[in-house]
């Protein structure tokens, strides 16, 4: 499922090459006449942000050289305005916005707390491209939470239960331990969400479109809000 402007380098994954030598190659190829992709044009995306998102990251998950797709770099505030970023995985998007879930006590979960905002970049080589989205964060509803919850193995979601994320863990054996006492606490029942393991949706005010491009000339294109729909703008790389 590759879109009229579905690049990439066949030969890249697994190759020995350096990705310098990876981005001559894909140079030589984008608009040649051999049938190569050549650049992202406004005419190929759709106005609608999400609705683009929604067709990169199909060819994103169906492209089996991607192992995930759906990882992310998910970036906050720190309660004294120190940016931090880690990877979580994205489980569900739309026009409500971009959905993880996390332990909300978290180092992230109070950073949440403290600054609602956030971004999210995603990166997925082949085909070359990056998705970068900020806005405002939201709690999931507790139904939400709990449909998803429920979709977890329960190996996970006793991990939810034994892990302080982000707080100091003398040894190994007690995170073990915690996680074998919750095993004994839920024997013989479903193992419920805990109070403070949820998730958070990012509701977009800017998406930015990236694609590789030869010599470092990259295509990038904007959205930001403006009133109920978005405004579109091509950046030089
Ligand atoms: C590929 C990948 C996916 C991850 N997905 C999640 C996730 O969905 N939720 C989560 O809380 N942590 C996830 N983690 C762990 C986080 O990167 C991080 O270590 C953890 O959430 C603690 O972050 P914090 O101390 O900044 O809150 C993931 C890590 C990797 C490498």
């Amino acid at each position: 499922m590759r879109g009229p402007d579905g690049g990439g380098d066949p030969g890249a994954a697994g190759s020995a090459s350096s990705r310098e030598t990876r981005s001559a190659a894909i140079g030589t190829s984008v608009g040649d006449p051999s049938g190569a992709p050549a650049g992202l044009r406004r005419a190929d995306l759709s106005p609608d942000p999400i609705e683009q998102f929604g067709r990169w990251f199909a060819e994103a998950e169906a492209d089996e050289r991607i192992v995930f797709a759906e990882a992310v770099c998910l970036s906050t505030l720190g309660p004294d305005a120190t940016p931090e970023g880690r990877m979580v995985l994205l489980k569900d998007f739309g026009h409500r916005g971009f959905v993880f879930y996390t332990n909300l006590e978290s180092a992230k979960g109070r950073s949440l707390a403290a600054h609602p905002r956030a971004g999210m970049t995603f990166h997925w080589q082949p085909p070359g491209r990056q998705v970068r989205i900020r806005g405002a964060v939201e709690p999931v509803s507790a139904a939400e939470a709990d449909a998803y919850f429920a979709s977890r193995p329960r190996g996970s979601r006793l991990g939810a239960w034994g892990s302080d994320q982000s707080r100091e863990l003398d040894r190994r054996a007690t995170l073990e331990e915690r996680v074998r006492r919750a095993d004994e606490s839920f024997q013989g029942r479903d193992v419920p969400r805990p109070p403070h393991w949820s998730g958070f949706r990012i509701v977009p005010d800017a998406i930015e479109f990236w694609q590789e491009g030869p010599s470092r000339l990259h295509d990038r294109f904007l959205y930001e809000r403006e009133g109920e729909g978005w405004g579109r703008r091509r950046l030089y790389p």
